[in-house]
C-alpha cells in the first residue's frame, strides 16, 4: 500500500509526481480509493512503474462504481486530448462500498446515473430502478462480464460507447465545460431516435436538456472522433450494434440535441 497522493486531475504531472512519491518494490501494491480520475491514474502509475505493479481499485463515486473502476482501462490525460496514454492493466481486485455514494454531491451522482441509465438499456433492464447497493452490483457485474468477453477492448465492448459519440462531439464543442453525464444523457436520447426506439427510460431518469453550443463544432468533433467512419452504436431487439449511418442522419440526430 503507498497512496499520500491527494490528486487533482490525471495529467502527466500528477502522474509524475505520483511515481515519485510511490516507493515500492516489485511486489507492492497501489491503492487508488476515490473517483474516477483517481483510479484512472494510480492505476496507470501502477501499470508502469517497475513496468508493472499490482494494484487495487476502491471506486467512491457512482461513475467509478459502475464504470472507471471496472474492465482494466487506465489512462491520463493530455492537452491534446483525454485518455490519450494508457493501458489495460486491470485491477487485482475492486473493493466497492455503495455507502460511500451517500456523500456525493448531485451533480456527481447525475454523472454516474447516465452510465447506469446506459447500462440498463445496453442489459435489457430497468437497471436505474434499483437502490444504490444493487444497481452497483449489478451494472459492475454487467460491464465486467462484457469487458472480460473483450479485455482489450476489439468487438463486444464497442457496446459501451451507446450514446458517446454524440456526448463526446457535444463536450469538446462546449469546452468541456458541459458535465459528461448530461452530455451523454443526450447522446443517449439520439441514440435511442436513431435505433427506433422508446426514449423514455432517459427523458423520465436524467431529463436530458438541449444545450447551447456551436453546431458545426459540434459537428467537427463528431467527426474527429469518428475518423471519417460514421459508425454509431444503435440498440435493437437483440442488443446493441453498430451500424454506420447515412452523414445527414447523424448530422440532424446531433443538431436536434442542440439549442439556440
Ligand atoms: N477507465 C475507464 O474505463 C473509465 C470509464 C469512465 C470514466 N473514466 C474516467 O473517470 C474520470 C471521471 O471520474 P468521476 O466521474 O468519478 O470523477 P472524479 O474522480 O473526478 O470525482 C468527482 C468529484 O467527486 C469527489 N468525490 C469522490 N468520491 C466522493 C465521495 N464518496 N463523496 C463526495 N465526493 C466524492 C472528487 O473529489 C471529485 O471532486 C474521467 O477522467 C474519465 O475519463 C474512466
Ligand atoms: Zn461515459
Amino acid at each position: 500500500l503507498a497512496s499520500t497522493h491527494t490528486a487533482l486531475g490525471k495529467g502527466a504531472d500528477d502522474l509524475e509526481r505520483l511515481w515519485r512519491s510511490l516507493g515500492l518494490d516489485r511486489a507492492g501494491t497501489v491503492v487508488a480509493l476515490g473517483g474516477g480520475t483517481t483510479t484512472d491514474l494510480a492505476g496507470f502509475a501502477a501499470a508502469t512503474y517497475m513496468r508493472g505493479v499490482e494494484w487495487v481499485a476502491v471506486p467512491t463515486t457512482l461513475v467509478g462504481q459502475v464504470d472507471a473502476a471496472i474492465g482494466g482501462k487506465t489512462a491520463i490525460d493530455l492537452p491534446e486530448a483525454k485518455n490519450l496514454v494508457g493501458a489495460f492493466h486491470w485491477p487485482a481486485r475492486t473493493v466497492i462500498d455503495p455507502a460511500l455514494l451517500a456523500t456525493l454531491q448531485a451533480s456527481e451522482r447525475a454523472n454516474g446515473m447516465a452510465e447506469v441509465v446506459k447500462t440498463g438499456l445496453l442489459a435489457g433492464e430497468a437497471l436505474w430502478e434499483f437502490a444504490d447497493e444493487e444497481l452497483v452490483r449489478r451494472c459492475a457485474a454487467y460491464k465486467a462480464a462484457l469487458c472480460l468477453r473483450d479485455p482489450h477492448d476489439l468487438g463486444p465492448r464497442h457496446a459501451l460507447n451507446l450514446g458517446h459519440t454524440f456526448g463526446h462531439a457535444l463536450e469538446a464543442a462546449s469546452g468541456y465545460e458541459l458535465p459528461h453525464g448530461r452530455a451523454v444523457a443526450l447522446g443517449l436520447l439520439a441514440a435511442l431516435r436513431l435505433s427506433g426506439r422508446d426514449t423514455a427510460p432517459v427523458v423520465d431518469v436524467l431529463s436530458p436538456e438541449p444545450v447551447r453550443v456551436d453546431r458545426d463544432r459540434a459537428w467537427e468533433a463528431l467527426l474527429r472522433d469518428k475518423k471519417g467512419r460514421l459508425r454509431i452504436v444503435l440498440l435493437g431487439a437483440g442488443g446493441a450494434r453498430e451500424e454506420e449511418l447515412p452523414e445527414a442522419e447523424v448530422r440532424a440526430a446531433l443538431d436536434a440535441l442542440i439549442s439556440g
